[in-house]
């Protein structure tokens, strides 16, 4: 699928701009500076289609990228990010929300969780309005480049347990690292049966 063609399709600020809800889509959700934008440079192999960078907040609109005409990839603007103006995150907020809540076609968000801080209360809040609104969530690790095997082991195991607890959670964690490209493939395969089904 990746390897096939990938596009940028437009920036969304707010709900009506949205593209028409005619293909299956994904989106990657979490903490600001977390690395979804990273995540998806890595999944389709372009460097800088999502841009990403050390400035927390980077992401400040819905990204829309096409990938060979057959699924919608959404990199999100991240939360929990506190030096931003309130009145944007407050906008950002509740683009986001209504976005995840009621999006036709939303087949699956990718939470990604940094392995080196685990999951927040920001996290849990999110994961508890996906529960609500029954929206399919998968917890992605990132990062795990940055930390040893045996905090990488410990993490794995929290995550896990919340997951367990989470009804509408995927009951596969997912472990990544778009630096070093590992389970790169595992997300793309992931993906690849969401844009099928
Ligand atoms: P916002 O758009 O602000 O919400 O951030 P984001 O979640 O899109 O994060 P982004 O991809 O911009 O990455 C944030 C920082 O983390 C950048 O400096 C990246 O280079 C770095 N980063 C992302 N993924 C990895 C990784 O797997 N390993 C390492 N070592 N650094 C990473
Ligand atoms: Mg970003």
């Amino acid at each position: 699928l990746f390897s096939r063609d990938v596009t940028f399709m437009l920036s969304v600020v707010q709900l009506s701009q949205l593209p028409p809800p005619n293909r299956p889509e994904i989106c990657f959700a979490g903490r600001s500076n977390v690395g979804k934008s990273s995540l998806i440079n890595a999944l389709t192999n372009r460097k800088g289609i999502a841009r990403a960078s050390n400035t927390p907040g980077r992401t400040r609109e819905l990204n829309y990228f096409n990938v060979d005409d057959r699924l919608n990839l959404v990199d999100l603007p991240g939360y929990g990010y506190a030096r931003a103006p309130k009145t944007a995150i407050s906008t950002w907020t509740k683009l986001t929300r209504s976005f995840l809540r009621g999006r036709a076609g939303l087949r699956r968000v990718f939470l990604l969780i940094d392995s080196r801080h685990g999951v927040k209360d920001s996290d849990l809040e999110l994961m508890e309005m996906l529960d609500d609104a029954a929206v399919t969530y998968q917890l992605v690790l990132t990062k795990t480049d940055k930390i040893k095997k045996s905090e990488l082991d410990k993490v794995m195991r929290r995550t896990s347990r919340t997951i367990g607890k989470r009804p509408a959670a995927h009951p596969e964690l997912m472990v990544t690292s778009s630096e070093k490209k590992t389970g790169i493939d595992d997300l793309r395969a992931e993906i690849a049966t969401l844009a099928l089904a």
